[in-house]
């Protein structure tokens, strides 16, 4: 896996090349450098690159969808006077993370403590841990990130892990912000709603070493219930019992500055239940998963937000009638829930490490080949952990590149 470090690094040595000039480039019969396609990214020379050049299968940044998605989203907590702050999990790049500071972001979520590494060492202030640590590694992590860059801060759901937390930060003379992490209807993690989460946040509250920032409940079952009216519903029940908690947090004296949760599910609801801040992240891309969830307007169709992500794929076998092969397989994350962008005639199926399969009914619409198709993935979080890269395309012409990181556990900028 490719480091921050190790790409800039690669960045810099490949300034090398910049200096052969432009007509000693081989360029193949084409007309592009294909052998060169590695040192130009590297020292960002994007001339002729179009989206046909790409190796694939790849995934590809619509700029102008995306831009549009961030806009909707400033738009939108400007309008409720809620706050966000994004979710890193989906796309695992600072670069997306600084354009989502820069539209409005109070600071970022992480899901595991190598995305939250990998933001504050790239200098992005404000980053929230949503999951606790509860091993030697995540601890010890958590209490250095939170020495080195004060603005950090972590969940916790456990009393235990408020004992391992605070004997690991009295050893290195921390000071930890820590935000207890309340159930919200998803039975996935948080402290039970009531005096177990008051006492939890008294127990924070009143260490030397701790300070006490608020609650998260990320109502996750909400967040992909099928039309707007039911997740409505769905989300002021699941919220229900995290407010009444923070309520009594209140009354028993503690201040409770931050109450986050969210999604982009709900992101047009969830002011309605309270939360002072989103923790929204699939919104930049969109992926099928949400596509089919409904919106206000329209039931069946959740387009809100647009898909500016897709994985785009080359036909490389066509052999068989009504399918060709594609080289988007399983190792590239294809599912059969996939959609092809622009074709909705073409059902996507897995085959192998390196095979997908495009099928189709109607004997009309054949696909030549060589194609390049385009298609939407089902799950973001999954899909862009088996990436290292995005291809931002203004129209055709690709115009950045920005490296996809953390994807594993351990530290990410070494
Ligand atoms: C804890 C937490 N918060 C927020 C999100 C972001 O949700 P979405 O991508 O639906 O906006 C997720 C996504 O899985 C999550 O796990």
């Amino acid at each position: 896996m490719t480091s921050r470090r190790q790409f800039l690094a690669a960045s810099a040595a490949a300034g090398a090349f910049a200096a052969i000039p432009a007509r000693a480039a081989k360029t193949s019969p084409t007309g592009f450098p294909y052998t060169e396609f590695e040192a130009r990214i590297a020292r960002r020379d994007f001339r002729d690159m179009t989206k046909d050049v790409l190796p694939t299968p790849c995934m590809v940044v619509d700029e102008a969808l995306f831009q549009r998605n961030l806009k909707i989203m400033a738009d939108q907590i400007k309008s409720t006077g809620i706050s966000i702050r994004p979710h890193v999990k989906i796309h695992k790049s600072v670069d997306v993370a600084k354009i989502q500071l820069a539209h409005g972001g109070i600071g970022l979520t992480c899901a595991t403590i190598a995305e939250a590494e990998l933001m504050s060492n790239a200098g992005l202030k404000n980053v929230m841990w949503t999951k606790q640590p509860a091993s030697k590694n995540g601890i010890e992590r958590a209490v250095a990130l939170s020495i080195k860059d004060p603005t950090f801060m972590f969940v916790i759901d456990d009393p235990i892990v408020f004992d391992w937390i605070e004997q690991a930060a009295i050893a290195d003379s921390a000071h930890l912000k820590v935000l207890v992490s309340v159930d919200a209807g998803l039975s996935r993690q948080g402290i039970e709603n009531g005096q177990p989460a008051v006492d939890l946040a008294q127990k924070i509250a009143s260490s030397k070493h701790m300070q006490f920032e608020g609650i998260m409940a990320y109502a996750g079952a909400a967040a992909h219930t099928k039309t707007f009216e039911k997740r409505r519903v769905e989300s002021a029940k699941d919220m229900a019992a995290p407010r009444e908690t923070v309520e009594l947090i209140k009354k028993s004296g503690l201040p409770v500055n931050i109450f986050t949760g969210g999604s982009t599910g709900t992101y047009n609801i969830d002011h309605e239940n309270g939360l002072t801040e989103l923790e929204v992240g699939s919104y930049v891309f969109m992926d099928t998963r949400y596509f089919v969830i409904g919106g206000k307007s329209d039931d069946t169709n959740y387009n809100d937000f647009a898909g500016a992500l897709t994985v785009l794929t080359t036909v490389d076998s066509r052999r068989h009638p009504s399918q060709v092969t594609i080289d988007y397989g399983n190792k590239a994350g294809v599912r059969p829930t996939d959609k092809v962008k622009g074709m909705p005639w073409l059902d996507v199926s897995t085959q192998g490490a390196e095979y997908g399969l495009l099928k189709w009914k109607d004997g009309d619409r054949d696909l030549k080949l060589g194609d390049r198709v385009e298609i939407y993935c089902t799950v973001l979080d999954d899909s862009t952990s088996y990436y290292d890269r995005y291809y931002v395309a203004r129209g055709d012409q690709i115009v950045d590149a920005w490296p996809i990181m953390g994807r594993a556990p351990g530290a990410a900028w070494r």
